[in-house]
Formats: C-alpha cells, sequence, structure tokens
C-alpha cells in the first residue's frame, strides 16, 4: 500500500528538517533541577531553563501535602469538574488564590494552556452559548478580540476556539490598540495581554493599557503566568507591581512557574467565572485536576505568602545575573527573571546550547514555531534556588563561549527587545 500523502509530506520535511540540524534534540534528565540536573548521559549540570522561580516544590512542606493528598484521594480524578472531579480541595485551591490575587472568584483548570483556552474562548462565547442552548436573551453584537502579537500559543487558541473576530496589536503599543479599538467602538470587546512576555521577558505596559481599556469600554485579561508570585510588593503579580490591583477585571495565572506545580487558574468577577465554568471548553471537557496538585500548591502559595525571604532571593539572582551581563555588553529587555539571549537564527542558538552544555551549563536554544527564524534566542531562567558561585559561573562560561564563538554573542549584545 503506498503511503498516505499526509504521512509522506510530513516525512518528507522530517527529513529536510533532520538534514539540516534543525530538529531540537530530546533532552532528557534524570533527575528535576535543584538547579542541579542529573542528565541522561549521566553528566550533571546547572539548569537555567526551568520556571520554578521559587523552588517551591523542593520544600518538606509542599512534599508532605502532596503525599497525604495522594494517600487520601490518590492520583487522578479521572473525571471532569462538571462529572465528579470537583474535590473540595480544588474549591480550597481556588478560594485562597483568589484572596492572594485580590479577585472575586477562580477557576482552576488542569494547566495553564487550558486556563488561556478557557478564559479568552470563555468570556467571547458564553453569552452566544447561552441565548443557543437555553434561550436566554442574545448578546448585543459580535464580539472582537484584540491581542497582543507576542501572546502565549494557548492565548491564539483560545482565540480560534471562540467565534469572535480576532484581531492582532503590534507587541506592547498601547497607541496602536486605542486606533484598532476606536474601529471597533460599540462592540463587545477583549483585550488580551501578558503581564510578562514569556519569550521575551519584558513586561506588558499595563498602566497605558488599562487606561486604553477604560476608554474604550473594553475588557483587558492579563495572562500572568510569570508575573504570580514573582512581581509586585506582595507577589501577587504584575497589577500590583504597577499599582493596579483591582483594575485588570480577567486574569490567569499558571500553577506550573512560581507555585513549581501544575494547573491554571482564571480569575474574574463571580458571574464570569460561573458562565466560564459552564460553557468553557478548557474547563468542561477535560479531567481536573488531581488532588496531589492542588494540595501541593496550596501548601506553596502559603509558604510564598509568609515567606517574603524566598522572592527576596530570586531578586537578588536576578539582579546578579543581569549585572553581570551588563559588564560583559548584553543587555536582555526586562528585568526579571527571564532573561533572553538573542542569536538571531536557530543554528546560532542550538550552538550556543551546545557549547554551554559542553562546559555544564543547561540553557535551552529556543526556536521557531515559539518564535520567529530570525529571532532565535537562548533563554535563561534564574530562579531563588542558584547559589552565587552557579550564576558567576554561569556568567564566566557565556564570557567563554564570546570568546570561543564571537559571532554567537554580536546579536546579544546588540539586542534591545524585539517583536517576533
Ligand atoms: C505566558 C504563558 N501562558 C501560559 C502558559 C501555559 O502554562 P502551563 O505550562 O501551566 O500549561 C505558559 C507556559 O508555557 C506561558 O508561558
Amino acid at each position: 500500500m503506498n503511503t498516505p500523502t499526509l504521512f509522506s509530506d510530513l516525512h518528507v520535511a522530517h527529513d529536510w528538517l533532520a538534514g539540516r540540524g534543525l530538529l531540537p534534540p530530546e533532552r532528557r534528565s534524570e533527575t528535576l533541577p535543584t538547579p542541579l540536573v542529573r542528565l541522561h548521559d549521566g553528566s550533571t549540570v546547572v539548569s537555567f531553563c526551568s520556571n520554578n522561580y521559587l523552588g517551591l516544590n523542593h520544600r518538606p512542606e509542599v512534599k508532605a501535602a502532596a503525599t497525604q493528598a495522594l494517600h487520601e484521594h490518590t492520583h487522578a480524578t479521572s473525571e471532569s469538574r462538571r462529572l465528579g472531579g470537583n474535590l473540595g480541595l480544588l474549591g480550597q485551591l481556588e478560594y485562597e488564590l483568589a484572596e492572594f490575587k485580590k479577585q472575586p472568584s477562580a477557576l482552576i483548570t488542569a494547566t495553564g494552556l487550558l486556563a488561556n483556552i478557557a478564559a479568552v474562548h470563555g468570556i467571547l462565547d458564553a453569552s452566544e452559548l447561552a441565548r443557543r442552548w437555553y434561550g436566554s436573551p442574545p448578546p448585543s453584537s459580535h464580539p472582537v478580540v484584540i491581542y497582543d502579537e507576542l501572546c502565549h500559543r494557548s492565548i491564539q487558541m483560545g482565540a480560534r476556539e471562540s467565534s469572535a473576530e480576532r484581531v492582532r496589536f503590534r507587541h506592547n503599543d498601547a497607541e496602536q490598540l486605542a486606533d484598532i479599538l476606536a474601529v471597533y467602538i460599540g462592540r463587545a470587546i477583549l483585550v488580551v495581554t501578558e503581564g510578562v512576555f514569556s519569550m521575551d521577558g519584558d513586561m506588558a505596559d499595563l498602566p497605558s493599557l488599562v487606561e486604553v481599556c477604560d476608554a474604550h469600554g473594553a475588557v483587558l485579561m492579563v495572562d500572568d503566568a510569570h508575573g504570580t508570585g514573582v512581581y509586585g510588593a506582595d507577589g501577587s503579580g504584575t497589577a500590583n507591581h504597577f499599582g493596579l490591583t483591582g483594575r485588570v477585571p480577567l486574569q490567569v495565572a499558571t500553577l506550573s512557574k512560581a507555585f513549581g506545580g501544575m494547573g491554571g487558574a482564571v480569575l474574574g468577577d463571580e458571574r464570569t467565572i460561573a458562565m466560564l465554568r459552564t460553557f468553557s471548553s478548557g474547563y468542561r471537557f477535560t479531567s481536573s485536576l488531581p488532588a496531589e496538585q492542588a494540595a501541593a500548591t496550596i501548601a506553596a502559595l502559603r509558604i510564598l505568602r509568609s515567606e517574603p525571604a524566598v522572592r527576596e532571593t530570586l531578586w537578588d539572582n536576578v539582579r546578579r545575573l543581569r549585572t553581570g551581563l551588563a559588564r560583559m555588553g548584553i543587555h536582555p529587555p526586562g528585568d526579571g527573571p527571564i532573561v533572553p539571549l538573542h542569536m538571531g537564527t536557530p543554528r546560532a542558538a542550538a550552538k550556543f546550547e551546545e557549547l554551554m552544555l559542553d562546559k555544564g551549563y543547561w540553557c535551552v536554544a529556543v526556536t521557531p514555531p515559539a518564535v520567529s527564524p530570525e529571532a532565535c534566542r537562548v533563554r535563561l531562567t534564574v530562579s531563588a534556588m542558584h547559589s552565587s558561585e552557579q550564576i558567576d559561573g554561569l556568567l564566566e562560561r557565556i564570557n567563554d563561549v564570546s570568546s570561543q564563538a564571537p559571532a554567537l554573542m554580536g546579536l546579544a549584545r546588540s539586542y534591545a527587545g524585539s517583536a517576533t
């Protein structure tokens, strides 16, 4: 039998990429970063590629909470929230998370990706779905979603899942957003941005975005995956950082970054959250978060709130890394723990990853489709777990690579922010 066309197209593309060294290596590890990692080949390296910013999943209290929940409830719910997978622990987590984020209500999903799908598609479609299934009053207009061009794939997935008209605005360009909003004035509009951009490490211009959205009657949603637990005087995220607590009506948080767990959350007013629970794909049509994850995140959240010193250590480490890079003439965008070193092509980024790994440091190359082919980078993430020696060691190795392969570092030196 002939190979079906779909497979043969795929195989041709695979062989083309493989022949050019463009398929990223599947590096496996035998341990998770502490930040030391034992790789599959037995070597031990220092990882600078985890989003586990505070290392909370290594804390005994967090492990004990997860273990107890595992014994009480086993490791999976095997049900969606609506079909009996709605453990009380999930409600407890929702309550504590909403309080922490200073939002009226929260809804927990099994991953952060699902939280974005649930939030974006849910808020755009729920009124129409209520009309279609139950005959409620029709929505006043066909909704529009306008999102920053660098938004995470899951936000784009939520927009595509919805029936709304989709528009993108230039990265962090509130003026262009205002021009677009003027075209859609009077429609039901959702504007979406990330609090801290996952690949560039820079923050949303939240003060301008809040002002522009308020002026045009648009709902602003912030995916605060990388801001929650890291930014703000109380760690509650980017809204708090900008003094805008209570001014961002819809937010998403992931439990997989600063909380060191797994899962996602949508935060908003009670009626919006109730509608998402009823109509959102990312919530209704998938199994609920396992008990041990909920228990672990509750424990992690309590540590985060009661021990500000953990976040202070993170920020000391961020400053140490960024100051060291600045001494080498490298000024990555942003000011936080996501530190992108721009390399240009996929091959250059992969080469840098390889050279660093040879020297005992693991920092992953980010290549398409996560970024555009000319904007490839190595994305360093620093955590509260890193020691000063490990950060200094990383800086020394970057310096070595700089002299060994100066062309690689040229772009990292000249780069001051991008739109992919
Ligand atoms: C900005 C952003 N939003 C959402 C997600 C999805 O989160 P999770 O990994 O918890 O599904 C990520 C993680 O990659 C992210 O960086």
